[in-house]
């Protein structure tokens, strides 16, 4: 795919739009979430601590681990290092599918907040809906929404949930999510998961915002940080390709959780709210999808597949 996208270098540049992307964004129960977070998924257990200070040091106060990840305990260590109070950072994690199900999933909380060290997390997340057990899904949404009335979580939301599995979910269950955490960057846009994230008003929080998935997985597919439409739009504003996609994501109102373990790249991708996209720039970008999926089909999760114990704390 690199290369093979035309920059749009000839567009001729008008006015430049107003900022459309705000540094929070308010959820649907009114709990204010930054805008941008910093992402674990693969940061190594023994170096999540070192990553997860220096996103903190640069100013990220929204961190997305998992539990699947194997690296909350990482995160807890430095939150509980840090100097900043616990109510200034956002804190999200993610139940497994092996803990889904109405008291394995509350069990699952007592599990997490164990590692992170926290009484409340601000964001639990179903990691994956499970199709073919569907009722584990909904059991485990259900022990979510407990966790919610009881105080023990500020939102809940979901993870990877297509439009079909939205409309399961809603019909089974009385708590909107607040979030749906799925697969986004210019190869991969998934419009009608943004659909229907928006017309029931919850917020869509792109994973691989930068397409890491597109490059860091086998090597075979083509990185969107070369792709030339995005190169080109960043030489034209001064920026990296990483944070016009970044930027791109922020100005359509999606939450973005860029991850990285290195210094100059966790400042980089947080430097995004100093230059604006143009309507040209934002379509020429959405016009890169290829529909072509880089993480695996929701439809193919299943607890014999993706089997994985989560410790306990
Ligand atoms: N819900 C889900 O199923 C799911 C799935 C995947 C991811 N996620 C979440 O989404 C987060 C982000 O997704 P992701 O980690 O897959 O992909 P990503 O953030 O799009 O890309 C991460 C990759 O890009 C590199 N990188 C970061 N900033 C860069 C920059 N400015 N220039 C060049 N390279 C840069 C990183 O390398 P270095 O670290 O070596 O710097 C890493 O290889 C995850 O950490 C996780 O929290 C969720």
């Amino acid at each position: 795919m690199t290369g093979t996208h035309s920059p749009c270098l000839g567009a001729r540049r008008t006015a430049r739009v107003v900022s459309m992307a705000p540094e929070n964004i308010v959820l649907n129960n009114g709990i204010t979430m930054p805008a941008i977070g910093f992402g674990v998924f693969q940061t190594p257990p023994d170096e999540t601590t070192i990553a997860v200070t220096a996103a903190l040091e640069t100013g990220y106060r929204h961190i997305d681990t998992a539990a699947a990840y194997l690296n909350e305990r990482g995160v807890g260590e430095a939150i509980s290092r840090s100097d900043l109070d616990r109510s200034d950072i956002f804190i999200e994690t993610k139940i497994w599918i092996t803990d889904f199900g109405y008291d394995q999933t509350q069990h699952a909380f007592d599990k997490a907040a164990g590692k992170l060290g926290v009484e409340q997390i601000d964001l639990l997340i179903l990691h994956q809906p499970l199709p073919g057990e569907f009722d584990l899904t909904i059991g485990a949404y259900k022990a979510l929404e407990k966790l919610l009335a009881d105080g023990k979580v500020r939102a809940i939301g979901v993870s990877n949930f297509m439009p079909e599995h939205l409309t399961g979910l809603l019909d089974a269950t009385s708590v909107v999510p607040a979030v749906n955490q799925i697969e986004v960057h210019p190869y991969f846009r998934q419009t009608a998961v943004l659909d229907a994230d928006a017309e029931h008003g919850i917020v869509s929080q792109a994973w691989s915002p930068i397409g890491g998935i597109t490059f860091y997985r086998d090597g075979k597919h083509g990185s969107t940080l070369e792709d030339a439409t995005i190169v080109a739009i960043a030489q034209m504003h001064g920026k990296t390709a990483a944070q016009v996609m970044l930027r791109w994501h922020l100005q359509q109102g999606r939450q973005v959780i860029p991850k990285s373990v290195t210094p100059s790249r966790i400042a980089e991708n947080f430097a995004v709210f100093d230059f604006d996209l143009s309507d040209d720039d934002l379509a020429a970008i959405d016009a890169l999808d290829t529909g072509i999926r880089g993480g695996p089909e929701p439809e193919a999760i299943t607890r014999e597949r993706f089997g994985l114990t989560i410790p306990e704390a």
